[in-house]
């Protein structure tokens, strides 16, 4: 879908539908003439009340009326929905350019929200269904007095990378083994001006992360450890704090000897989506010619049982020289993260945040509506939930403790990848991470819960929802200030 901002009023621009929202207790802020927009209101069929919808023809234009509710419970995620459902009925209309008349006194949250709202409701997985092709809206327009070319153009580009990161969470195993993540960033950088550099399988094991190479060992698709450096910061401030962004991608995790029960297996082809986030969050900071220094580093491996797989019992040797014992190999994305994050350490990362689908505790915790946070630093911690509450992409902080951390002392080595009981599984796994992390500020995002099949009105789509894209971005702009 094209976006484009205009100061045009939504008639002058030619758009076949227009979109106006009525906050409760406000009228129409620009009726028509004849008054039809009010004259609807009145007649009680356009409701102001929260996602109502109605649609009216007048000026050979289409309208579609949505209530926005209360003006000060209207916030970006409301306005996500707003514009989600009101793109829904559009589309549906057979709509070819939507132009939303941005509501007066609303700041450019809102405007990216409406933006966001409507290019991820938009949003259809169909590479495999090619015949059944939907209709699309091909055009959003954005009408506002002022100029808001520029939430507009952030929004655009940050829902673009959201929704590439959701084709590549939805994109079975057999299309996405860790070599083709590894083509697909290296496209990706080569497109946006970043520094790709891959490790393949063999340079894994040899660089010493034995903790990485033990889950990769069983598969015959070879492992990659990804690398894309963006600076955007040559024109000064080069001594910035370097970023490093971790994501976990198993592009598929079976659970390894430690198999997984059949019935919802099929969903671990989402165990990547930490990794999707982290591409499109790096790739997203570069198209926005942010002014922050970040690499990327994405764990790319599959988890499968074999006959050289790890085994349960066998002890590894992580990258900083830690000795694990894995005791469960379906506990294998912190034997990933773990080495990543040790590598981010040795290449000068100052501060660190992983993401990952790496426990089912939190979505029992926490379900889909927050992805939990883990962290060793209370400002650094701070920044995270902030930009979890500017960008809608929610967190909630969940505690580390030694006596967590006791949990994961090892028998016959000097830590364990699964507890002896089964408590507190999303925080020893944190834990696991932080004995990596040290005390480098780090944030770890267990996003299990909020990666795929979440049931919010713009993700008409299921599967894959982005998760972690616009958090990632959001943070290390504002951390870079
Ligand atoms: N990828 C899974 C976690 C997961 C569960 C993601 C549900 C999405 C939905 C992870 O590798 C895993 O298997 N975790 C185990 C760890 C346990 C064996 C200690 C878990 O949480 O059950
Ligand atoms: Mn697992
Ligand atoms: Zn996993």
């Amino acid at each position: 879908m094209q976006v484009e901002a205009t100061t045009q009023s939504p008639l002058d621009t030619g758009a076949d539908t227009i979109v106006v929202g009525v906050f409760e207790d406000e009228g129409i802020a620009h009726d028509l003439p004849g008054g039809a927009l009010s004259a609807l209101l009145e007649s009680g069929e356009a409701q102001r009340k929260f996602k109502r919808l109605a649609v009216t023809h007048a000026e050979g234009a289409r309208f579609v009326l949505v209530g926005l509710g209360a003006r000060d419970e209207f916030d970006p995620e409301r306005a996500r929905v707003a514009a989600a459902v009101a793109h829904g009925r559009a589309r549906e209309l057979g709509a070819n350019t939507l132009c939303w008349e941005v509501p007066h006194h609303v700041d450019d949250a809102i405007v990216e929200a409406l933006v966001n709202g409507t290019l991820v409701h938009a949003y259809r997985f169909e590479r495999y269904k090619p015949h059944e092709n939907s209709r699309q809206v091909q055009r959003l327009l954005l009408s506002a007095h002022h100029d808001v070319a520029e939430p507009v153009r952030v929004a655009t580009i940050l829902a673009g990378a959201q929704n590439r990161a959701r084709d590549l969470g939805n994109t079975p195993a057999n299309d996405l083994p860790p070599s083709a993540l590894a083509t697909y960033s290296e496209e990706l950088a080569g497109r946006l001006g970043l520094r790709h550099t891959v490790l393949a399988e063999g340079a894994i094991r040899e660089e010493g992360m034995g903790a990485f190479a033990a889950v990769a060992q069983g598969s015959d698709e070879a492992a990659r450890l990804i690398r894309l450096d963006y600076d955007g910061t040559s024109g000064g401030g080069g001594n910035s704090p370097l970023l490093a962004l971790i994501g976990k991608a198993v592009t598929f995790d079976s659970g390894g000897i430690s198999l997984k029960p059949a019935g919802t297996m099929h969903e671990m082809k989402f165990d990547m989506c930490g990794g999707a986030a982290v591409i499109e969050a790096i790739g997203a900071l570069a198209e926005l010619t942010a002014p922050v220094r970040v690499m990327a580093l994405i764990g790319a491996t599959e988890n499968l049982p074999s006959g050289t797989a790890v085994k349960p019992g066998d002890i590894v040797r992580a990258l900083d020289g830690t000795t694990v014992e894995v005791n469960n190999t379906d506990a294998e994305g912190r034997l990933v993260l773990g080495d990543c994050i040790s590598y981010a350490r040795r290449e000068g990362a100052a501060r660190l945040v992983d993401v990952a689908t790496l426990t089912g505790g939190i979505v029992v915790a926490l379900g889909s509506t927050y992805a939990g946070l883990m962290s060793n630093d209370e400002a650094w911690a701070s920044h995270v939930l902030a930009a979890g509450s500017r960008t809608g992409e929610l967190v909630w902080r969940m505690p580390l403790h030694p006596e967590y951390a006791d949990m994961i002392k090892g028998r016959y080595g000097q830590i364990v990848n699964n507890t002896s009981k089964r408590e507190a599984t999303a925080l020893t796994a944190g834990e696991f991470l932080h004995h990596f992390a040290g005390d480098v500020p780090w944030a770890h995002l267990d996003i299990a819960g909020t990666a795929y099949d979440v049931r919010r009105p713009y993700f008409a789509d299921k599967g894959a929802t982005g998760f972690g894209v616009r958090l990632l971005v959001d943070l290390a702009r504002e951390a870079a200030r």
